[in-house]
């Protein structure tokens, strides 16, 4: 197998920033393992976060007959979640996708908990908490705490290095970025994000994982958003400066990026999807850590966030829901 070696593209360097080259950034992110021996087969799913993220990646796990255990801080947001994969479900039924008697299996093969003793015997745990450092750290070192210690750990963190997350788990080598997209049911991409540590196996185990459950990984190289976030977010506080130097109406704004550029969704409805204030924080974090102001997010998030208004979860952003 030929190992792409790529040309040496480093982030802008910027003093703090967690993505500074370190040995383990030679590493070709396309490398991996030529036998699949010590490879992991994930059977168990822990995921922890009930949010959109989370219980997303715990319906496709069921559903494609995986066990799978769902854990967060307090009953309500299981619940939350719980009716979120159930109502998904109920329409996949109701369009003649799915069997009743495979949605209830489904249903049957999700625990839920509130921490992460429920899924101690897991064989991959994924973190989809917000995007706090300080929360997935904890939610790390607690699951490094009682996981097998051939178990995968992975985070779903959408902006945030793998290379200092890692440092919060026992075994870099078994820690990778597993990350969906929104909604994570309808979005065919994953990528796996291979750590300074990452082994070949660990990727392998990942990648393998995704196919699993129905989706198609790409590799990539623990760099700031990524692939797809850096490229797509830019796009998307363009089209909110847009919006608020009054260039358009939201609806023109979208319905130009539908019809001119065969967008499924505009850019403003994508945002309101994600969530204006995690739509803030990956801007903020691509521009922190690449070191270049064009990646400032609109100071219209600022106006938004101030009254409250999140996107589609709390039901008005730049639409009302
Ligand atoms: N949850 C789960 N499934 C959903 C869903 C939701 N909220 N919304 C739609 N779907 C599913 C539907 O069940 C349907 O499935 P089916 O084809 O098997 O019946 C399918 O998606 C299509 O749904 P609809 O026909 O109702 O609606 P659309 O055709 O308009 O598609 C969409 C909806 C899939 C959301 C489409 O508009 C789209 O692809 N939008 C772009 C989404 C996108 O770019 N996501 C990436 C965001 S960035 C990100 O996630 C990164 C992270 O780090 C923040």
């Amino acid at each position: 197998m030929v190992v792409v070696t790529r040309p040496a593209t480093e982030p802008r360097p910027t003093p703090s920033s967690p993505y500074r080259r370190g040995p383990g950034f030679r590493v070709s992110p396309h490398a991996v393992a030529h036998s699949k021996e010590d490879v992991v087969k994930v059977q168990k799913v822990l995921v922890a976060g009930a949010g959109q993220m989370g219980a997303g990646i715990v319906q496709v796990a069921a559903q494609a007959g995986l066990q799978a255990v769902m854990i967060d801080i307090a009953d309500e947001f299981i619940a939350k979640g719980m009716a979120g994969i159930e109502k998904q479900l109920g329409r996949a039924v109701d369009k003649g996708r799915l069997s009743a008697a495979d949605r209830d299996a489904a249903l049957g093969r999700i625990a839920t908990g509130l921490d992460v003793s429920a899924g101690a015997d897991a064989d991959l745990f994924i973190e989809a908490a917000p995007e706090s450092i300080d929360i997935k750290r904890g939610l790390l070192e607690a699951a490094a705490g009682v996981l097998r210690p051939d178990a995968i750990m992975a985070t779903n963190t959408s902006s945030l290095s793998i290379g200092v997350l890692s440092s919060y788990v026992k075994s870099r080598a078994r820690f990778v970025g597993i990350h969906f997209f929104n909604p994570v049911p309808a979005m065919a991409l994953v990528e796996v994000v291979r750590g300074p540590e990452t082994t070949d196996e660990t990727v392998v185990a990942a990648r393998d994982f995704c196919v699993a459950v129905g989706k198609t990984p790409i590799t990539v190289k623990d760099s700031p958003g990524f692939v797809v976030n850096r490229i797509l977010f830019p796009m998307i506080n363009e089209a909110v400066q847009a919006l608020s130097e009054g260039v358009a109406s939201a609806d023109d704004i979208d319905t130009g990026l539908k019809l001119g550029a065969n967008f499924p969704m505009g850019p403003l409805a994508l945002a309101d999807l994600v969530g204006l204030d995690t739509t803030k924080a990956i801007l903020e974090t691509l521009e922190h850590d690449l070191g270049d102001a064009r990646y400032r997010p609109s100071a219209l998030f600022d106006e938004y966030l101030a009254a409250g208004k999140l996107g589609r979860k709390s039901g008005q952003g730049f639409y009302t829901y």
